[in-house]
């Protein structure tokens, strides 16, 4: 792949290793400003332990990860200039039990010290965003699962990201759901100016929300292009993947 310097996020050469496994064996990404890029892959393939590499969560990695500029090691030795501004939305939403939604979704803000009334105006602004006002006082077992994935949403928004990953942002929900979760993101990203990556097993979501798709298998990236080449039945991994069939290049267990 060729270096892109207005990439937001680059990753050179990853290689995730668990237990003697190499889950990730060495994969190139490189997302530009503003862009969104889905990550495919069948189920264990490796897409979540990629965004938590991403989100500095595993420490142990081979290769680079750079994020806005900076460089994951050099943040950890202290050595990196700013930290980027990016926010994670959880698969399950993420979200604590105890807390209610105003809460879960204030938890980020109150961390960095933000003050009360700052908060409170930021909070509402990220609730009603997602279509969740009212909701403030509720807890999360008393929001539906589409509710709390809109929860999760708010809370990253609220942190004025300019990268936001999204893992699974649609898994357990229904097509009508999750084509409300798809426009949601894409209002986010929009009016945000936000660069994403989006997880996802789900085909139509990542054809509505992605500008560029990488397809995860055996721990390599073994298509990576544009929504439209993913979908023109030229590529036989890709092929494959969307037709869910079992005679290709993918081994299905
Ligand atoms: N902390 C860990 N220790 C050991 N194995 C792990 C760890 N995290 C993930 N794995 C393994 O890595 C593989 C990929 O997991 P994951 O990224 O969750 O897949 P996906 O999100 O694509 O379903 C799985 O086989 C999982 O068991
Ligand atoms: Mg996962």
């Amino acid at each position: 792949m060729t270096e892109n310097t207005d990439s937001v996020i680059i990753v050179n050469g990853l290689r995730l290793v668990f237990d003697g496994r190499a889950v990730i064996d060495g994969i190139d990404l490189a997302v530009g400003r503003g862009e969104t890029l889905a990550i495919l892959g069948k189920n264990g393939s490796g897409k979540t332990v990629i965004l938590k590499a991403l989100a500095g969560l595993i420490n142990e990695y081979e290769g680079e990860v750079i994020i806005g500029g900076t460089d994951l090691r050099k943040l950890r030795t202290g050595d990196a200039g700013g930290r980027p501004r990016l926010a994670y939305v959880f698969q399950k939403g993420g979200l604590f039990d105890s807390m209610n939604l105003f809460d879960n979704v204030a938890f980020g803000l109150r961390r960095i010290g933000m003050d009360e009334a700052a908060v409170g105006t930021a909070v509402s602004a990220s609730i009603g965003r997602v279509g969740l006002r009212g909701s403030e006082g509720k807890l999360p077992s008393e929001l539906s699962g589409g509710m709390q994935k809109r929860a999760g949403l708010a809370r990253a928004v609220c942190m004025n990201p300019e990268i936001i990953l999204f893992d699974d942002p649609t898994a357990g929900l229904d097509p009508i759901l999750s084509d409300s979760i798809a426009d949601l993101i894409i209002e986010i990203r929009e009016t945000m100016k936000t660069t994403c990556i989006l997880v996802t097993q789900n085909l139509e979501v990542a054809v509505k929300v992605a500008d560029r798709v990488a397809l995860l298998y055996e721990g390599r990236i073994v298509f990576q292009g544009g929504v439209k080449d993913f979908f023109s039945g030229n590529d036989p991994f890709a092929k494959q993947f969307i037709g869910g069939e079992m005679d290709g290049p993918i081994d299905i267990f």
